[in-house]
């Protein structure tokens, strides 16, 4: 069997990378198995935070290691939140968050935004691959929707005409920064079976 550790606490997270890699033969393994490690995220690209996030959990586990990393970044607004998407306007909601945006793209008529995900690797001989995956878009004027989390109903995918949060999950992963950096990251699993560890 071979095994590869998500550096994620997160036990959606898990179990998505789970149902993806189960099928070509690798046992998944999170955080929760390990002592906490939480590096700093100092990188300035979601490439090198998740990188940097790989590589202090790869040193200590030594198998194969996948983290990523992702973001809404909001041309207006010179790339914000990008990669302090997670951290912006703490410690309040994402209904804060979402109107708070808004508010500051209230004059501007630039609305161009995009997500970005990126899935960074680490393969059983050490080598370090990076995965990205872009969806761009527009922000609403108001939030929209239900599905989804985070900056989603804010976030309209045009050619939908409804933000993320009002698509069906599946169709939002067909066309979604994460979906791509996903499908990019099996393909070059698939095409090197001999990741073993
Ligand atoms: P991460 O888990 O460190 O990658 O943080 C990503 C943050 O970016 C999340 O907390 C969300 O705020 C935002 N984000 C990333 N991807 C999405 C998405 O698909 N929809 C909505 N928000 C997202």
């Amino acid at each position: 069997m071979k095994e590869i550790m998500i550096a994620t606490g997160n036990k959606n997270k898990t179990r998505e990378y789970r149902e993806m890699l189960e099928p070509l033969g690798y046992s998944v393994h999170d955080l929760s198995e390990i002592e906490h490690v939480d590096p700093e995220e100092t990188g300035t690209t979601f490439a090198e935070n998740a990188l940097i996030k790989a590589r202090s959990v790869h040193d200590k586990v030594k198998m194969m290691t996948i983290a990523d990393d992702s973001g809404l970044s909001i041309r207006a607004l010179n790339g914000e939140p990008g990669i302090y998407s997670a951290r912006y306007l703490e410690p309040h909601d994402y209904g804060y968050k979402n109107r708070a945006l808004i508010s500051r793209l209230q004059d501007k008529d630039d609305r161009y935004a995009w997500f970005t995900c990126a899935i960074a690797l680490i393969d059983h001989k050490g080598v370090e691959h990076v995965f990205e995956g872009i969806m761009e878009g527009e922000i609403a004027m108001e939030l929209r929707g239900d599905n989804g989390f985070g900056y989603d109903p804010i976030f309209l995918v045009p050619q939908f005409g409804k933000t993320s949060a009002e698509l069906e999950p599946e169709v939002k992963n067909s066309v979604s920064h994460r979906g791509k950096a996903t499908r990019a990251l099996l393909e070059y699993l698939r095409n090197h079976p001999e990741e073993e560890e």
